[in-house]
């Protein structure tokens, strides 16, 4: 189904997605909060907001509060296989224009960023930099008319934050990534649970028991282990910082060369945000049977060429399970065409943790829209009363008090003086 401004799989999905749009919402109190007070306060009225990410049913709640706050909000997908097409069919419904179709292929994929950004942008939210790489090269006649943007992922991150150091940032950005209510929880639990989660859906393996090795021990990476630990698996981590590697032994894992581990795997799953992290070289060590999967941004963790170079053949032998059988008679098994697999085979991370991320996102594009006259052109932190308020509002709504400093307490932690 495509018009000028939304291009979905089929529009007669929506009554589906809006019920799974329903149910998510249950577990994003902070975003209804959000959604409320915007009902009522109208802070980004008139404001034209182009956003770049997975077409879930939680970006749906976030896109629903921008829209109840007054904004007209287009959206596209931030990665070819992560839309779920009964939520982008439900958006349509409810008046959001939307482009994304589940496995959408590359040129699709930039076609739905320049219809997005066709609508003239004056805030733009983006996961990966995909929209904001597009705009500063293919399209930066309309970048006069942006107020600012925010970036969801460390991936994102990392792109803008070299960006800014080539001196071509064009317009402020706020990395909602970096709130400690954001990678704290959804790059740790968010990640940790939706990664094992549609590395099961995938393939419906036993974890007990398996050797599953992870490339990368940052915040998502922590929260991979954990998981992947809780269910009887046995840890191994690969890293290339020591003081994360090091936190990796006394975490409680093995911890060595990815060439040693690539012997030993069962499960590997890239994380660290890096390209050609599992090679040529690792292949040709792995066991028969070995399973590959990333949950990074981008499909460049496990190199898949090289890869397709070793294999004679190739077969799916399940959704999202691709065999390669290698010159010498071993499979394989690569997941969902190396594509972040909580997306692709299971449906990303749980409500209540997107709760925190995109309570950032809507507080942050309201910052940027007060603040307009004021922001400098450069990658700014969240600002640090939104970050507070997203965490005392995540309490309040599970029903969690804490105590508070008293006075004497302020006072002395404030203080040099008073010592043994
Ligand atoms: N699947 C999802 O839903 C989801 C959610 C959040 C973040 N992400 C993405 O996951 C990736 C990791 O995010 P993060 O927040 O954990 O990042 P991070 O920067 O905290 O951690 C990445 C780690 O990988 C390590 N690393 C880099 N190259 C390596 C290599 N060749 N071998 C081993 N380790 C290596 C780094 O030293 C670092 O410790 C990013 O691409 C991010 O955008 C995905």
């Amino acid at each position: 189904m495509i018009n000028n401004k939304y291009d979905i799989k089929d529009t007669s999905l929506a009554e589906a997605g809006k019920l799974r749009i329903e149910w998510a919402s249950r577990e994003m109190p902070v975003v209804k909060l959000i959604r409320e007070r915007f009902a009522k306060e109208k802070p980004l009225t008139g404001i034209q907001i182009s956003a770049c990410l997975h077409i879930t049913t939680e970006t749906a709640n976030l896109a629903l509060t921008l829209k109840e706050g007054g904004a007209d909000v287009i959206l596209c997908a931030s990665n070819p296989l992560s839309t779920q097409d009964d939520a982008a069919a439900a958006l349509v419904e409810y008046g959001i224009p939307t482009n994304a179709i589940k496995g959408e292929d590359e040129e699709t994929y930039y076609r739905h960023i320049n219809t997005a950004l066709n609508s003239n942008p004056q805030l733009t939210v983006d996961d990966g930099a995909d929209l904001v790489t597009t705009l500063h090269t293919k399209r930066s006649d309309l970048i006069k008319n942006v107020i600012g943007g925010t970036e969801e992922t460390t991936t994102g991150v990392i792109r803008l934050r070299s960006l800014e150091k080539s001196g071509k940032l064009r317009y402020p950005i706020i990395a909602v990534n970096d709130a400690q209510t954001k990678y704290l929880f959804d790059n740790r639990y968010g990640t940790g649970q939706s990664t094992i989660d549609g590395i099961t859906r995938a393939t419906n393996i036993l974890w007990a028991g398996k050797k599953v090795v992870i490339c990368g021990y940052g915040w998502c990476g922590h929260g991979i282990a954990l998981r992947a630990k809780g269910l009887g698996a046995q840890v191994i981590i690969t890293e290339v910082e020591p003081v994360r590697a090091l936190e990796a032994v006394m975490d409680g894992y093995l911890v060595m060369p990815l060439v040693e581990a690539a012997r030993v795997g069962d499960i590997f799953i890239t994380i660290a945000g890096n390209k050609n992290v599992i090679d040529k070289a690792h292949f040709q060590l792995m066991k028969d049977g070995a399973i590959l999967a990333n949950s990074g941004h981008f499909n460049v963790e496990v190199n898949i060429p090289a890869l397709e170079s070793l294999a004679h053949s190739k077969r799916r032998i399940r959704p999202f399970v691709d065999e390669y059988t290698l010159g010498d008679g071993r499979h394989l098994y690569l997941l969902g065409e190396g594509r972040l697999i909580n997306l692709a085979a299971a449906e990303g991370h749980p409500a209540s943790v997107m709760d925190m991320s995109f309570a950032n996102q809507a507080l942050c594009l309201e910052y940027m829209a007060k603040n307009r006259e004021r922001l400098e052109i450069r990658v700014y932190p969240v600002p640090e009363e939104i970050d507070k308020l997203v965490a005392r509002l995540k309490l309040q709504s599970m029903g969690i008090n804490i105590d508070s400093l008293t006075p004497e307490q302020e006072e002395y932690l404030t203080s040099w003086e008073e010592g043994t």
